[in-house]
């Protein structure tokens, strides 16, 4: 977005995302009216993650790195934005690291990868860490990332892609401790603050890094507010040119001026999550497959009592949803060997697990 076609939207942006830092309790410096840090509003926090895996190239290059050398990091349980945002920024290397029994990312692995990856000659560019991981809820222990990327010159990107919202409720704000020292950090409002879709946020501590790396001055896009340098032009945050985030704005607008209101909600929420945790706990034939983690409560139905799947019986026949010959040519055209090499397996929690074969891919769980 370009401020002069959108001067009071990116105004209200501007405010609305600063209100946003005092509701959720994060860095001063990352309202963009004290800076150095910045919040902009992109269309998902996919898009937030691919955005910043491109920016840590850019400045591990311009380090004299070669961007075949950088590596990625998370945990296994990151979501898949880690693993694309890579592939987006051209970084070959990507380590999906083992997490503890509360499904977190461990540091001794992060510290013994980055390590390796060192010894080998590679160059560890960039973590995220996830403050509510999609499949259980995890929150990784986000201070010693945070101190472990310091030590390397890693960028630290933190995904509170759901659960950010939680942390309107001081009580949670534990789970953030340490994202002071990230260098960026991104949340969903349209997830669970009343906003419309599309609205995810990304905050990072130094605005410099990321204008950097998308700016261009084409001159159809030139104008005098732009070159005056007294406004923020939005199009230098975010992959869009000139588009305004008009829905976006009031929807973020709505949420961060009834505090209150989303202090009550996400309070709610997570006390009817631990609610179906008590109950999944009593259930005889539901296992809990996971801590209860602010809203999400991970369970199974247990192996013991899961029932057989009974096959249809003739006075109920069921036509195959697709015919044996298009199944065929389904498995033909989606999993190649090497797309089955390279993909997670899945169990029915949703949480990837890699056999030994599957590791053999680019992306390493390790
Ligand atoms: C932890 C986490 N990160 C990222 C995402 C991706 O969010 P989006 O759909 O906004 O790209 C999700 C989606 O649910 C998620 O749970």
């Amino acid at each position: 977005m370009l401020w002069a076609t959108s001067p009071a939207l990116t105004e209200i942006e501007n405010q609305v995302l600063d209100w946003l830092v005092d509701l959720l309790g994060l860095p001063q410096a990352w309202k963009t009216a004290v800076g150095p840090g910045g919040g902009v509003i992109q269309m998902s926090a996919s898009d937030s993650t691919h955005v910043v895996h491109v920016v840590a190239r850019e400045k591990a290059v311009a380090r004299g790195a070669s961007t075949d050398d950088l590596v990625a990091y998370g945990s296994s349980q990151a979501h898949s934005s880690v693993e694309r945002g890579a592939r987006i920024a051209g970084l070959r290397h990507v380590r999906l690291l083992e997490v503890d029994a509360a499904h977190a990312l461990r540091p001794d692995r992060l510290q013994a990868a980055v390590a390796d990856d060192l010894a080998g000659g590679l160059v560890p560019t960039i973590v995220t860490s996830a403050i509510g991981t999609t499949a259980t809820g995890a929150v990784d222990p986000v201070a010693q990332i945070s101190a472990i990327s310091r030590e390397h010159g890693l960028w630290h990107h933190v995904d509170a892609a759901w659960a950010g919202a939680a942390m309107c409720c001081a009580e949670h704000r534990r789970h953030q401790a340490g994202t002071e020292h990230a260098d960026s950090y991104t949340f969903n409002p349209h997830k669970w603050l009343f906003t419309n879709f599309d609205c995810n946020v990304l905050w990072v501590a130094d605005r410099a890094p990321l204008i950097t790396t998308l700016s261009t001055q084409p001159p159809y896009l030139r104008n005098p507010a732009s070159e005056s340098g007294a406004v923020i032009d939005y199009r230098h945050w975010h992959v869009p040119s000139a588009g305004a985030s008009a829905p976006s704005s009031s929807g973020g607008c709505c949420a961060a001026t009834v505090p209150a209101a989303c202090a009550t909600t996400s309070a709610s929420t997570i006390a009817l999550a631990q609610e179906i945790g008590r109950r999944v706990d009593e259930h005889p034939a539901l296992e809990r497959i996971a801590p209860v983690s602010l809203r999400s409560c991970a369970s199974a139905t247990s192996r013991a009592t899961r029932r057989p799947t009974r096959s249809p019986t003739p006075s109920t026949p069921r036509r195959p949803s697709t015919s044996p010959r298009r199944r065929s040519k389904m498995r033909g055209s989606s999993a190649s060997p090497s797309a089955r090499r390279t993909r997670p397996a899945r169990t029915s929690s949703g949480c990837g697990r890699r056999s030994p074969a599957a590791s053999a891919g680019r992306t390493e769980r390790t």
